[in-house]
């Protein structure tokens, strides 16, 4: 793909999209089905860049990953106590996800390793996971104070359960702590100042490890075994479905059905907050897959409004801050977003980076050290922008670029990272 992409202002969106999998739950997918003894196939599954960083990771540490034709993925573990020392340092690429859950698993094995990643990933705080696995035992060292990647991780003399009060509502370092905490032979208790994606806890479920909540505590015992299922399927993810939620909604003459999309309640604060912003979304065709909620969405052009987002609901659309900037620039009167200062921590810092690449394209937006300020609606002019190689970026600004003027993005090719084909599917889906 090249790296530096046109698109045009378009007339309109139409048609039917299959969302493609979910990242998270194709991460977590991959890490316990490499845990157990029998096969799992996962169907579904999000081939990108960052869940094929997993996918290696595991390989290198024995598990067997298998895929047929059709991308269905088919996963031998090696057992809660059979993954084997990599005879190589670990690249998680450009995967926070990666990175973090595996250095909680990978902290409570009886081998060295080392984790590393792009130079995105090797400027992400590691501290935040290694503060409370040290308290579980667990041997891991990083670089400075912030303990950057390269990771190096000894076996460690125990793992201990751990009772911990996050200071940060963040699933990646809660799921680290539960990885870890499948090894511990005491309870862990974690406590999440507001809750934060819940995958890990359904997939545990889902292969046979009980997870009891309590409020906002949830708890895990020690467990002896774990029992896997025959076959999951990966829901689509809302994140990937929330560009198309936003372009159907400020391009006039759009009407697009995004099918498969999953709705598990801790994800779903962009339905919320466009919902309150006046966009015309049905939810139909509820369902489960697994444990997992899922459902088709038809959404419409609409007349948006400005809304403000508060603190309590970032953790469930913090991904999609990006997007929402693009929204409130097409929408009437302003829009607030607070309490948002984990972005800044992100595979770029993404408040800096939409209030200067929507700015290129002549954007007012004012930038708090928690969020944003945006006043619309705004007209917004034709602009060459880089995507700071960060892949919501970079489809954030192809949908600016569509409702106004046209955009040419540089650095374009990092949505591999998380939706590979999505400058085909906006090609197919324009009535110019
Ligand atoms: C993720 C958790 C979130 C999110 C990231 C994926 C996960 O990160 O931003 O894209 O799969 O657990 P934090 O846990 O750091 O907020």
């Amino acid at each position: 793909m090249s790296k530096i992409i046109q698109i045009a202002k378009t007339g309109g969106l139409t048609g039917a999209i299959t969302i493609p999998g979910d990242k998270s739950i194709s991460h977590r997918s991959i890490m316990l089905s490499g845990l157990a003894d029998t096969p799992v196939t996962i169907t579904n599954f999000l081939h990108a860049a960052d869940c094929w960083s997993t996918i290696n990771c595991m390989r290198a540490l024995g598990v067997i990953v298998e895929e047929d034709k059709g991308g269905v993925l088919t996963v031998q573990g090696k057992g809660l106590y059979g993954l084997s020392e990599p005879s190589d340092v670990l690249d998680a690429g450009n995967s926070g996800t990666t990175i973090r859950l595996l250095t909680g698993l990978l902290g409570a094995q009886p081998f060295f390793s080392v984790l590393t990643g792009d130079a995105s990933i090797r400027n992400r705080p590691m501290a935040r996971v290694i503060a409370p696995l040290a308290k579980m035992g667990l041997q891991i060292a990083g670089r400075g104070q912030s303990r950057y990647a390269p990771l190096a991780i000894s076996a460690p003399e125990q793992v201990r359960g751990i009772e911990y009060d996050m200071p940060v509502a963040s699933a990646q370092v809660k799921s680290a702590i539960l990885l870890a905490a499948l090894y511990a032979n005491t309870p862990t208790t974690i406590t999440e100042p507001i809750p934060s994606r819940d995958h890990t806890e359904r997939m545990f479920e889902t292969f046979g490890i009980p997870v009891k909540r309590e409020g906002r505590a949830i708890i895990l015992e020690p467990i002896q075994k774990i029992a896997a299922p025959k076959r999951l399927d990966v829901p689509g993810d809302i994140s990937s479905a929330a560009f198309w939620l936003v372009a159907a909604s400020i391009i006039p003459n759009s009407e697009l059905a995004l099918i498969n999309v999953g709705i598990n309640p801790t994800r779903t604060g962009i339905l919320d907050v466009l919902t309150q912003m006046g966009a015309d979304i049905t939810i139909t065709n509820n369902r489960w897959s697994g444990r997992e909620p899922v459902a088709d969405i038809v959404v419409r052009s609409a007349n948006l409004k400005g809304v403000t987002i508060e603190a309590e609901i970032i953790p469930r659309l913090i991904d999609e801050i990006p997007i929402l900037a693009v929204a409130a620039l097409f929408a009437e009167g302003q829009t607030v977003v607070k309490g948002a200062e984990e972005l800044r921590v992100k595979e770029t810092d993404r408040l800096k980076a939409v209030a200067l690449e929507l700015g290129k394209m002549g954007a007012t937006i004012t930038e708090n050290p928690d969020g944003l300020v945006i006043d619309g609606p705004q007209s917004i002019n034709a602009a060459i922008c880089d995507s700071h190689h960060d892949h919501r970026m970079a489809m954030s600004l192809a949908v600016a670029g569509s409702a106004a003027q046209g955009v040419t993005i540089t650095e374009s090719d990092c949505v591999k990272i998380s939706y590979p084909d999505f400058f085909d599917v906006l090609s197919k889906l324009r009535q110019d």
